[in-house]
Order: structure tokens, then C-alpha cells, then sequence
């Protein structure tokens, strides 16, 4: 296990620098200390922040939602869902075919279509999450109430719609990089995603990979990308779990548990990723970017909605 100084290097190079950054973004102090804390003193910190947030009153979850809390807890990832009824994925591939992305690690490419991207240094083309919560169903969607109430039994309070993300995956690049090598993400000390593909993957097309059962195993416990012989010699093969499935299936995964997406093999990857957190991270718009809209919960929307 990775010691207290390694720990706080994660994000904390200086203390000058974190100073700075808490200044600036009053998120930044609890995001750039979280891998400091061990599971343990996580799982404490979430119990205990929970106590103080709003709950739905009478809260009744529906059986889906409960067998989904329950997977997140015991395997970290859930079965496979959906698929999105055919006219809401077609809106949704339509869109971001549509909207131009772009590579925030190489920003001097500027902005290129989904299937044109400037060079083969673009492993992935992004959109930004202000692009993301204006596509077509998408607030219907991340307020699906199986995932809200999922979420409220998993945190023992309404959730935080926070991290927010879409992005293109591309074949044909020589090394996986970022987020397609195996890593936790320290985002919130408790946090999962719903990862919805929007196209079909197979074996080809760069499948999310989910180590299960890490999510409760507290080794390797650094925001730093780790090899795959280190994962299978930690968790052994058979945790190690690709996830093949057609356009428009989702699933929720902890994670906290060790994931990647492999580097396409043979087409491109559209993949849609929902944070739902306990308080808002700095990786999601400082300020609202939507007016209030009365049919969504104002708690669970606080990020992108006014009040
Ligand atoms: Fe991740």
C-alpha cells in the first residue's frame, strides 16, 4: 500500500499550489486530498456526510433499483441494462456525430468531427459536459428514477449529478493512454458512474473492462494508472471482466474499482459516462449552465440547475 506521502503527492506537488487551487475552486481542497484517505476513513467520511443531506421523503426504491444498489455494493458493477429505446439512442448518436469534439490534452488541434481526427496522437475525442447535459433526452435520462433511488440507498442520501462525459474512442493508435489503462477514480470520497454505450461493442471496438470485486479491496490504492500483469497478479484473471454488449446498454460500476477502456481494435468506441457523487468535484461547470426546470429534483441537479 502506497505510503502517506506518496498518497498526498497523487495531487498535492506543493502546497502552494493546492492553496491556490482551493482559492480558485472551493471544490478543489476535498478533491486534491481524497486519495490521502484510505476505504475505510472514506466509507466513514460518506456515512457521515450523508447523515446531514436531503433524503426523499417516504422513500419507497423500486426493486430494480434495489438490485442495482446491491450489485454496486457486493461486485461494484451491475448487470447489463437497458437497451435505450431505439429513437433516444438514434437522437443521441445523431448528436454527437453532430457536435464537434475535441482533445483538452492537445488543445492547439481545436475542435474536429467525430470521424475526422486530426492526428493519430487523439486517442480519444471529448466533448465538454455543458455539450453533454444539452443533448437531446439527457436530462431524462441521468433522473432515471431506478438510478436515483439505486444511488440513494447506496449513499444513504439524494445523490449529486456531477461528473459528467461523452467521447469518442478511436482505433488504430499505436499505445493506450489515460483513462485505457487500468485506474481508480478518486473523485468523491463515494461516487459511481452509468456508463452508456452508445454504439455496439465487441472485442473490437475497445469494451470497458471492470476488475470485480476491487472495489472492496483496498491495495494498489493510487490515482496512478497500474499494467495489466500488476491487476491480474492482484486480483487474478477471472476478476478481470470485459464488458460486450449492443448500442445502447448501460450499466452502473463503482469506480473506485480498477476499470479501463481498452484501445479499439477495429472501430470507434461512443461511450456517455454519468457521475452520480455525494458533493460536487471540480470536474464538473462551476456554475450552473441550465435554468431551474420544476420536473427534476433541485438537490440531485444543483450542479448544472439553478436553485
Ligand atoms: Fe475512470
Amino acid at each position: 500500500m502506497p505510503g502517506f506521502r506518496e498518497r498526498l503527492k497523487t495531487r498535492i506537488p506543493d502546497w502552494r499550489r493546492f492553496i491556490e487551487r482551493a482559492r480558485q475552486d472551493g471544490r478543489a481542497a476535498a478533491y486534491d486530498l481524497l486519495p490521502v484517505l484510505g476505504l475505510g476513513h472514506r466509507d466513514r467520511l460518506s456515512a457521515t456526510y450523508a447523515a446531514f443531506q436531503p433524503k426523499t421523503p417516504a422513500f419507497r426504491p423500486s426493486g430494480k433499483a434495489r438490485g442495482l444498489a446491491d450489485a454496486l455494493l457486493h461486485q461494484g458493477v451491475t448487470a447489463m441494462q437497458g437497451p435505450l429505446p431505439g429513437p433516444i439512442l438514434a437522437d443521441l448518436v445523431a448528436y454527437f456525430q453532430a457536435t464537434p469534439c475535441h482533445d483538452p490534452y492537445r488543445p492547439h488541434l481545436g475542435r474536429f468531427r467525430w470521424d475526422a481526427p486530426p492526428s493519430d496522437e487523439v486517442n480519444i475525442g471529448f466533448f465538454t459536459a455543458e455539450e453533454v447535459i444539452r443533448a437531446p433526452h439527457m436530462l431524462d435520462l441521468i433522473n432515471n428514477p431506478d438510478i436515483l433511488g439505486a444511488a440513494e440507498l447506496w449513499f444513504g442520501c439524494k445523490p449529486t449529478i456531477d461528473n459528467i462525459g461523452a467521447s469518442w474512442s478511436y482505433p488504430g493508435r499505436e499505445k493506450a493512454k489515460g483513462a485505457q489503462r487500468f485506474h481508480r477514480d478518486f473523485d468523491c470520497a463515494r461516487c459511481f458512474k452509468a456508463f452508456y454505450y452508445l454504439t455496439d461493442v465487441d472485442e473490437e471496438a475497445g469494451p470497458h473492462v471492470y476488475v470485480r470485486g476491487s472495489n472492496r479491496r483496498p491495495v494498489l490504492e493510487s490515482a496512478h494508472a497500474q499494467s495489466d500483469d500488476i491487476i491480474a497478479g492482484t486480483f487474478g484473471h477471472d476478476a478481470i471482466t470485459p464488458i460486450l454488449a449492443p448500442a445502447g446498454s448501460w450499466f452502473l460500476e463503482d469506480v473506485y474499482g480498477f476499470h479501463k477502456g481498452v484501445l479499439p481494435k477495429a472501430r470507434p468506441r461512443l461511450l456517455l459516462a454519468i457521475e452520480y457523487n455525494l458533493y460536487p468535484s471540480p470536474l464538473a461547470p462551476k456554475a450552473p449552465v441550465l435554468e431551474r426546470d420544476s420536473r427534476y429534483d433541485p438537490h440531485v441537479n444543483r450542479v448544472f440547475m439553478t436553485p
